[in-house]
């Protein structure tokens, strides 16, 4: 069974998904993640981030993996290296936007989620989940909250592991986010008409994790 949860940076997504993944025994798929490890190779190969063929050849070169390991965080492994923490720099936050844009890297990294999900059962939590990697999904979700409230969130979060915070450019950031999210053309963020739409900004992550399982146990 597969279970998607989409939506934009800061609605809580992955905090909301790794939760419910556990509750039903599922595997946990971040596939932002996957997009940000790319990212870390391509910066550390000194690929041009424009260059987008270099990008496809890149990706295809490459081997990403999502370990559970029960009891412990999601480890993300690139090329067997385990790049959990580098993958969450600020530098690498921006640049995903290259990898996620070009269409041919988004190709491979679909293929890659969708083997993924063939192995288990597993929530996954993305931008293009629900419309393009598993259009046939059981269950989706769209995750949105204010804006407002997903910068305090962020903000928060990156306090609470000891880091400098700039608030105004954190916001200003997350907004370009959101605009490259749903603008690119291949792969947009977007709520699959399937989707039953979260809206998080009240709700504290166990309510929305309640909200989620219960649907998918009334149904
Ligand atoms: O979810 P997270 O913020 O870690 O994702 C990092 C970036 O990867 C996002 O800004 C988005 O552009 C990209 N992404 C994507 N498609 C996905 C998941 C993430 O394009 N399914």
């Amino acid at each position: 069974m597969v279970i998607t949860i989409d939506g934009p940076a800061g609605a809580g997504k992955s905090t909301i998904a790794k939760l419910l993944a556990k509750r039903l025994g599922f595997a946990f798929m971040d596939t932002g993640a996957m997009y940000r490890a790319l990212t870390v190779k391509a910066m550390r190969c000194q690929v041009r981030l424009e260059d987008a063929d270099a990008l496809v050849s890149l990706a295809k070169n490459t081997h990403i993996d999502l370990l559970n390991e029960p009891g412990k965080p999601l480890k993300v492994l690139l090329d067997g290296e385990d790049v959990s923490e580098a993958i969450r720099s600020v530098d690498v936050t921006n640049n995903t936007f290259y990898i996620a844009r070009t269409p041919g890297v988004r190709h491979v990294m679909v293929e890659w989620q969708q083997k993924m999900g063939l192995r288990q059962s597993m929530v996954g939590d993305g931008r293009d989940l629900g419309t393009v990697v598993f259009p046939k999904a059981e269950y989706k979700f769209f995750l949105d909250a204010d804006f407002k409230v997903r910068c305090r969130r962020r903000i928060d979060e990156m306090r609470a592991k000891g880091q400098d915070v700039d608030e105004e450019a954190l916001a200003k950031d997350l907004a370009e986010r959101d605009h490259q999210d749903t603008s690119r053309k291949v792969g947009p963020l977007k709520q699959a008409d399937d989707a039953i739409r979260v809206d998080s900004t009240n709700m504290s992550i166990d309510e929305a994790v309640d909200f989620m399982f219960l649907r998918i146990h009334q149904k």
